[in-house]
């Protein structure tokens, strides 16, 4: 009797969770509903500058449909050219933030120039940057030409179907303006109605380009990206197919339905329930802690019982080569690490840096390598496989594979036009040899960057 009406209380759970309607509904509110964390924030390490409107050597933004690389665009002192490619059925608008080679911060504006933007420091809130700093693009099927006027740092690169709202706080740390940028985890967030994404982006004259679009924190407005290099070669990473964030809705429901747990709520959707981004669980777990508390319990317990009679191997790809792990006491010990690893929970799993994920400092080089690789085994569930006992070993096509496992990752992935793109943040451990899903590009004499908005180009 007992066990029937436990069952029975399970499935209906199931049932009412199943038939909930999917989702988060934002309310976009205004600067008093931000909610600062070092995810939405750029802060500079320099005060702005007394004019806050310097100019740069830069072009103004040119619209056209078919896109030459001009001779006039030769890099130079910073200068990348940006071709930004319409392919959304609807009206875009672009924005660039950003520490410029001052660490100053700083912000792209549509003459090509850069705006400093000020905060006053008697008010204790979020300022609204009034500027005008968006980018229109060209309508669907056209590309603009923007030129980031010099190096920049710790940037983004912005696509929005709307405007978004970006403010300032002050900060005594640099005695000038904090970036407080748009929240994808916030659904009070002033800009949480409108579809938007970002490339991340550093470019450095050192260091030279570094470009990647993330869903490690959440999925958005659909972009792709490929940079012709100083050689004439040319990387991609092709993002999401261009109904992904629907796609992936529908598949956290449809997980939901099957497990109970709470999928659905990464889910937020505008007033109307059209979907209009995805955060990640780690976000999810971050403001709600009691979700998913329990999901990955038995298969660790599992994990932690099979490794304290067989030895799980974690190859460092580095120069401590391959390192013995098994189970003693409590613990996951490696050979040469300087502490051993407590059974991870969810929010760990998903975070990669909580819990036994957290790097401190301290920690070995051995550590420093396993982590990663550790974390990345849960998140993808291989460690309970044929051939998991050597991590990383099993090629992609293994991952995912089996519950309990990070669906919201797994579901990108399937998403992807070309696998690329991180869904967690140790995304880009993979077997020496097997193609690197990280969605990275990167060139010491970058030349061209483009952004396609939107969903990839046909053909
Ligand atoms: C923010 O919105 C609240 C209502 O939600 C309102 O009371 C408050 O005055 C608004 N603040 C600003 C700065 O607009
Ligand atoms: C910027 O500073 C604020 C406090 O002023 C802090 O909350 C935030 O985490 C910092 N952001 C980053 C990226 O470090
Ligand atoms: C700030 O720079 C702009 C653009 O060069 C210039 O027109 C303006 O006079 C400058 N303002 C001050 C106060 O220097
Ligand atoms: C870009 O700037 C260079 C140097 O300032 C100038 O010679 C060139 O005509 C500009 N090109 C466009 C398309 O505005
Ligand atoms: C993406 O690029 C930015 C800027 O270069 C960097 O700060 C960030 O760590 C990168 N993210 C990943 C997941 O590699
Ligand atoms: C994958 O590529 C990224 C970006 O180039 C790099 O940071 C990372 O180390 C690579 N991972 C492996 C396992 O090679």
């Amino acid at each position: 009797m007992r066990g029937l009406f436990k069952i029975a209380t399970a499935a209906s759970a199931l049932l009412a969770t199943a038939l909930a309607a999917p989702i988060t509904k934002v309310r976009p509110g205004n600067g008093t509903d931000i909610i600062i964390s070092s995810q939405n924030t750029v802060n500079a390490t320099e005060p702005a500058p007394a004019n806050a409107t310097r100019p740069a050597p830069a072009n103004a933004t040119v619209a056209s449909s078919t896109f030459k690389i001009a001779e006039d665009l030769a890099v130079s002192n910073g200068r990348l050219p940006l071709a930004l490619v319409n392919n959304f059925a609807g009206a875009i608008n672009a924005y660039v933030t950003g520490l410029d080679s001052n660490n100053q911060l700083v912000m792209l504006q549509p003459d090509g120039t850069w705006l400093y933007p000020v905060c006053d420091p008697t008010i204790g809130t979020p300022q609204p940057i009034n500027a005008n700093v968006a980018i229109p693009l060209g309508g669907q099927g056209s590309t603009t030409q923007v030129t980031l006027p010099a190096y920049i740092s710790a940037a983004r690169v912005w696509f929005a179907a709307g405007d978004l709202e970006f403010f300032t706080v002050y900060s005594t740390a640099s005695n000038g303006p904090s970036l407080v940028e748009p929240s994808a985890v916030n659904p009070s967030d002033p800009s949480a109605a409108v579809s938007w994404g970002f490339v991340e982006l550093t470019n450095t004259k050192d260091g030279g380009l570094y470009a990647n679009i993330s869903y490690v924190d959440f999925v958005g407005l659909v972009l792709g990206m490929s940079l012709l290099s100083g050689d004439g070669s040319v990387q991609s990473a092709h993002g999401l197919q261009a109904t992904a964030v629907a796609s992936i809705c529908s598949l956290l429901k449809a997980q939901t339905a099957r497990d109970g747990m709470p999928w659905t709520d990464l889910c937020q959707v505008d007033a109307s329930g059209t979907p209009l981004r995805i955060i990640a669980p780690s976000d999810h777990v971050a403001s709600n802690p009691d979700a998913f508390s329990d999901y990955f319990t038995d298969h660790t317990n599992e994990v932690w019982t099979y490794y304290s009679t067989n030895t799980l191997t974690i190859d460092t790809q580095a120069a401590a080569g391959k390192v013995a792990c098994t189970v003693q006491g409590d613990q996951l010990t490696c050979a040469g690490d300087n502490r051993g690893y407590a059974r991870p929970l969810a929010g760990d799993i998903f975070g990669c840096n909580s819990g036994p994920f957290a790097i401190e400092e301290g920690d070995n080089d051995v550590h420093r390598a396993i982590v990663p690789r550790l974390c990345a085994a849960f998140d993808r569930t291989t460690l309970l496989m044929t051939g998991g006992d050597s991590q990383p070993g099993l090629p992609s096509t293994s991952y995912y594979q089996s519950a309990p496992t990070n669906w919201y990752s797994a579901f990108i992935h399937q998403t992807e036009v070309d696998g690329k793109g991180y869904a967690f943040s140790y995304d880009d451990v993979n077997p020496d040899g097997d193609v690197n899903q990280s969605g990275v590009v990167a060139d010491g004499d970058p030349q061209v960057l483009t952004v396609i908005v939107g969903g990839p180009l046909s053909g």
